[in-house]
């Protein structure tokens, strides 16, 4: 919290996602916000630059950005974008090795500088990452968060609305297992106002939409060419800081470490959490069909292997 008693979140990386996630915050008055990057005058031009438009926007919410950790202090909730994207024709994995070192590093100095803060990694490659974080803060495990299933879900979300022709506010869905081609879009649990979402939509077309889910981050990676995602993945880790610092108790997917949910210990997995004020306040664990378990299965094998390469 700011001397102010304002909310204060700190968004580490002033990149593509950071900065628009920053912008997001403060135009929504959830927090005054500190950017911190590596890159000298980049996170001080962008929160200059933002805080000349608040005249216009009308927000009262306060932006600065730093080459060091030492404004960061006592931050409630902390986003960790720092970090290399994806270029056309690499995976998330391939960014494993540089990414951990940077995550490492920069969350050394969260947890020196903001012991009791909430983090949520956005990072990829994301469920590797939230391992990195975990390790390098020494924070209890409800208290770092990876953000990646809300992104995914809202992808999907939105290819429902589109197919069914309906507002994309009916539409709920929710993606489990990890951040990477092996994700499992939950279609059985996918609604529009409630109602089962197959009574809309055929087989095939549900089907495709799995299958374009699974590759949306790709989708966009190849429009780009020269990085990745960034609108919805900032709108994703800005709806988790929102649930955070106004205590919703809001169920949303997000990669949580399980304590022995759906068989798995000790890992970072997609799965429905309750977020509120201390973080992960509870996972959701479904029944799953044995086809749905088996590729879940398959998800959190992945992410293993992945985890195993640290
Ligand atoms: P970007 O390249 O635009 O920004 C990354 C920023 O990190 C750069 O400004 C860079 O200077 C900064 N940085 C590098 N090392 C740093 C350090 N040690 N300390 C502080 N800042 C440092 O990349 P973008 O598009 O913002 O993506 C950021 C990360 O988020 C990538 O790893 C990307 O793959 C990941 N991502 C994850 C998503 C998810 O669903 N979990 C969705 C979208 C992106
Ligand atoms: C995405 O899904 C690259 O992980 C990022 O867009």
């Amino acid at each position: 919290m700011n001397r102010s008693g304002r909310r204060k979140v700190t968004v580490v990386g002033a990149g593509f996602v950071g900065s628009t996630a920053a912008q997001r915050i403060i135009e929504k008055g959830l927090a005054d916000v500190v950017m911190v990057d590596i890159a000298e005058g980049i996170p001080q031009g962008k929160a200059l630059d933002m805080m000349e438009s608040a005249p216009v926007e009308g927000f009262d919410m306060a932006i600065v950005g730093s080459n060091s950790y030492e404004a960061t202090a006592d931050s409630d909730v902390v986003v960790v974008t720092a970090g290399l994207p994806r270029k056309p024709g690499m995976s998330r994995d391939d960014l494993l090795k540089t990414n951990a070192g940077i995550v490492g590093g920069v969350c050394e100095q969260i947890a020196k500088y903001s012991p009791n803060a909430i983090l949520i990694i956005v990072s990829n490659p994301l469920d590797a990452m939230c391992h990195v974080a975990l390790k390098a803060t020494g924070f209890p495990s409800n208290r770092v968060i990876g953000m990646a299933g809300v992104l995914d879900s809202a992808r999907m979300r939105h290819f429902i609305a589109d197919a069914a022709k309906v507002s994309v506010k009916n539409v709920h869905a929710f993606v489990l297992g990890g951040h990477g081609d092996t994700m499992v879009p939950l279609m059985r649990y996918a609604t529009i106002s409630g109602i089962p979402v197959d009574r809309f939509l055929d087989k095939a077309t549900i089907d495709a939409i799995a299958d374009r889910t699974r590759n949306g981050g790709i989708e966009i990676v190849n429009y780009l060419k020269t990085g990745s995602a960034y609108y919805a993945p900032s709108s994703s880790a800005v709806e988790m800081v929102d649930a955070i610092l106004n205590d919703r108790k809001e169920l949303l997917p997000c990669a949580v470490f399980l304590n022995g949910e759906y068989g798995v210990k000790d890992l970072y997995i997609g799965v429905l959490a309750k977020l509120g004020k201390d973080g992960v306040e509870k996972v959701i664990e479904l029944e799953l069909l044995p086809e749905e378990q088996a590729n879940l299965d398959i998800s959190i094998a992945a992410v293993k292997e992945l985890v195993t390469k640290l």
